[in-house]
């Protein structure tokens, strides 16, 4: 499951994430050296006024395969976005505009969607069917961040059609002890479908080879 990282900040100069092509190397270099093969490149769409187009997107992420051909760095870099949950996002689903950035998700049209941290959303589960039914599969991006997650919430959450994906930096507490303890939880309850580094600076690769190693010891049990 590591293999493949669906959540990273990785692309240059489009948020706040990698701020040059040396960090998004620095990145890329340290995630190969992880076992990582294949990363996802998913800038966010609907915050920090970033309102990116599917052709601005595949050339950003066209820019990345070069800058890492030339650091002989051997990773194969995808297109996707994290979506905020909000009005213009919901706007855009409902015109079924060009600036939902779907990923290839072995042969479907994944969409990454984050929801709000501090207060409940309303409509998750509706949403999930409005995406199926525009042909996407819909996949939430580190459900445990969420304030108003619950082992059960999640559960309604999959049972409507939502993918999850684990932020492995939540493993390890990056982003506090209650995103760590609801990581955890799903993880036992082998909710996730996949997983990500949400990976912004080269500062943070320290902490996900200890979110790696947790990930496996955490797995081992599970299918124990
Ligand atoms: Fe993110």
């Amino acid at each position: 499951m590591l293999h493949a990282d669906f959540h990273s900040h990785v692309m240059p100069g489009v948020d706040d994430g990698s701020r040059s092509a040396v960090e998004t190397i620095a990145m890329a270099r340290d995630l190969v050296a992880l076992g990582v093969t294949r990363l996802y490149l998913t800038p966010h769409q609907f915050k920090l006024g970033n309102r990116l187009t599917l052709v601005d997107v595949q050339k950003r992420v066209d820019d990345v395969w070069r800058i890492l051909a030339r650091a002989d760095v051997s990773l194969e870099v995808c297109r996707g976005a994290e979506h905020y949950y909000g009005e213009e996002f919901l706007d855009a689903v409902s015109r079924q505009e060009d600036v939902l950035i779907p990923f290839d998700w072995e042969g479907e049209r994944g969409l990454l969607v984050e929801l709000p941290m501090g207060r409940p959303s309303v409509g998750v589960e509706r949403l999930a069917q409005v995406l199926a039914e525009r042909g996407f599969k819909p996949l939430l991006a580190h459900p445990e961040r969420t304030r108003h997650c619950t082992l059960d919430r999640a559960m309604e959450w999959k049972d409507a059609g939502w993918s999850l994906q684990l932020n492995l930096l939540s493993l390890v507490g990056r982003h506090g002890p209650e995103a760590e303890q609801m990581a955890r939880t799903l993880l036992q309850a082998d909710a996730y479908d996949c997983v990500g580094s949400d990976v912004h600076r080269p500062a943070d690769l320290a902490w996900l080879r200890d979110a790696h190693k947790e990930f496996r010891s955490i797995s081992e049990v599970v299918a124990s």
